[in-house]
């Protein structure tokens, strides 16, 4: 339950850039709405929060977060319900993993409320920025970093807090091809791969670039230690049906525990398709696509929404996926998805914040 306790101070844009932005043609992550919440920690504490016109930040070239990489972030995503009410996806549980990154990237967690009230004003105020079109929503990233201007190796002492909204249409168009990656490592046990921290998606972007050179557009990251069993896909956890069950591997420090992920093996049980968190390896996976089982491969993932794997590149070999259309499991689990999060599926798990705005 999201209550409306906080006073949170407004300043408006003078000139909205609503009218310019051409939402018919919207590129992930390229535009902004107008406004941001901005919350900042100092002495011990948190600041009155404030919500003021979308702009730059000014920092000090000995800004901690520059060196050391103390940031973590959240993406989560809001759609328009019938009457034009504001339907904010499983808010809780992003403050909840907000608050699990933020502990082990040893930053002050951010109270409940100034996440959930705050988020609520700023959808608020730049309601007309959620996109009804199908397919588009609006893309929360609330994130925070550490602000201190001193350049020696310890926790900051002041980190600032924000949240900005983004009008999106899909993150991936269509299928992808993915590569095994069995050189490098995302994350190792006891690291921060868990985290939804800045860190983690640097040291992706090497290898993402050597498997992009060769036509791959994500990679699947194997663990750490022997390069045997599939861990995610960086952008998305990653799931696969083999005969009639679900399988994904089972969350751990170096996993990010993905929201969708939850939510698609909660649905899944609810729907009665067999699901298996468990260790799953190249060669299952391999012997299963040479004995016909391997009927799906997906990743699920905020911004990914479920993103249909067409191919699977290993050791010199592109293992071909069935044509999505045709892969039943997978795309009744992604409408039940749909369903609840525009508000046309009965929403029993309380997943929706919604926000009457008529
Ligand atoms: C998300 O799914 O929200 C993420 O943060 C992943 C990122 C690739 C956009």
């Amino acid at each position: 339950m999201i209550s409306n306790k906080l006073k949170i101070e407004i300043e408006k844009v003078k000139n909205s850039k609503f009218s310019q932005t051409d939402f018919k043609n919207l590129e992930f992550g390229a535009t902004y709405s107008d406004h941001m919440l901005v919350v900042d920690y100092q002495n011990k504490q948190w600041t009155a929060p404030k919500i003021v016109p979308f702009q730059n930040l000014s920092m000090s070239p000995a800004t901690s977060i520059l060196h050391y990489g103390q940031s973590i972030f959240e993406g989560m995503k809001a759609y328009r319900g019938e009457k034009n009410d504001i339907l904010i996806f499983r808010p809780e549980a992003h403050s909840k993993r907000m608050n699990a990154s933020a502990k082990r990237l040893c930053m002050p967690e951010i109270p409940e409320e100034i996440f959930l009230e705050g988020l609520v004003e700023l959808l608020k105020l730049d309601q007309q920025w959620i996109p009804s079109l199908e397919g588009c929503s609006l893309y929360i990233r609330p994130m925070m970093y550490a602000s201190d201007e001193f350049i020696g190796v310890r926790p900051s002492n002041s980190y600032k807090f924000i949240i900005f909204t983004s009008p999106v249409s899909g993150y991936y168009k269509g299928t992808v091809k993915v590569k095994v990656e069995t050189e490098f490592v995302r994350a190792a046990e006891g690291g921060i791969g868990f985290a939804k921290s800045g860190g983690n998606y640097a040291a992706s972007l090497y290898p993402a670039k050597l498997a992009a050179e060769k036509g791959y557009q994500q990679l699947l990251w194997t663990d750490s230690n022997e390069h045997k069993y599939f861990e995610e896909s960086g952008t998305m956890n990653v799931m696969f049906q083999i005969n009639d069950t679900i399988i994904t591997p089972p969350l751990s420090s170096s996993i990010l525990a993905g929201i969708t992920r939850d939510s698609i093996l909660t649905l899944a049980k609810d729907m009665g398709i067999k699901v298996e968190e468990r260790r799953v390896s190249i060669d299952e996976v391999i012997t299963a696509h040479q004995n016909g089982t391997l009927k799906d491969a997906f990743g699920t993932g905020t911004a990914a929404t479920i993103t249909h794997i067409a191919a699977i590149h290993y050791n010199g070999k592109d293992l071909e996926l069935p044509d999505p259309a045709k892969r039943e499991l997978s795309n009744k689990l992604n409408k039940g998805l749909i369903d609840i999060k525009h508000g046309h599926a009965e929403d029993k798990h309380k997943w929706v914040h919604r926000i009457k705005v008529g």
